[in-house]
């Protein structure tokens, strides 16, 4: 399947759920205003990753919270759940900047899912997605 939907209905505020996509983990995280309001206050000049690597952005978009959370809808962060440096799949919730956390080698996601610290180059990738409904997101 080149897309595929999902309800995030039941996917309460401070949760999250993977789900495949092309056989790719994707991460839906239903972020609490607290890790909102602190990948907000980041700015971009402190980013390994200066660019947002949104699938639905062009791709010399920055990095902003705004550009890395779903459009109109900023508690919701849709990602591909690969790290960019060898391809682990990172642990959510954990890590030193609320975000994700890969065990293989250290890095360090924050919670828009940018790299923070450790050896990956890239923020992790956004696929081409939109949410269908209130509660029903296509990815693909
Ligand atoms: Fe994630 Fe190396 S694969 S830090």
């Amino acid at each position: 399947l080149s897309s595929v939907e999902v309800d995030v209905g039941q996917v309460a505020e401070g949760q999250s759920i993977t789900v495949k996509w092309r056989g790719k983990p994707v991460f839906i995280r239903h972020r609490t205003p607290k890790e909102i309001e602190e990948a907000k206050a980041v700015q971009i000049s402190d980013l390994v990753d200066p660019l947002a690597r949104n699938g639905n952005l062009p791709a010399d978009a920055p990095a902003s919270d705004t550009n890395r959370a779903a459009e109109g809808k900023e508690a919701w962060l849709v990602m591909i759940g690969i790290c960019t440096h060898l391809g682990c799949v990172p642990l959510g919730s954990q890590g030193d900047y609320d975000g994700w956390f890969c065990p293989c080698h250290g890095s360090h996601y924050d919670s828009a899912g940018r790299i923070r610290r450790g050896p990956a180059p890239e923020n992790m990738h956004i696929p081409a997605y939109q949410f269908v409904s209130d509660t029903a997101i296509r990815i693909g």
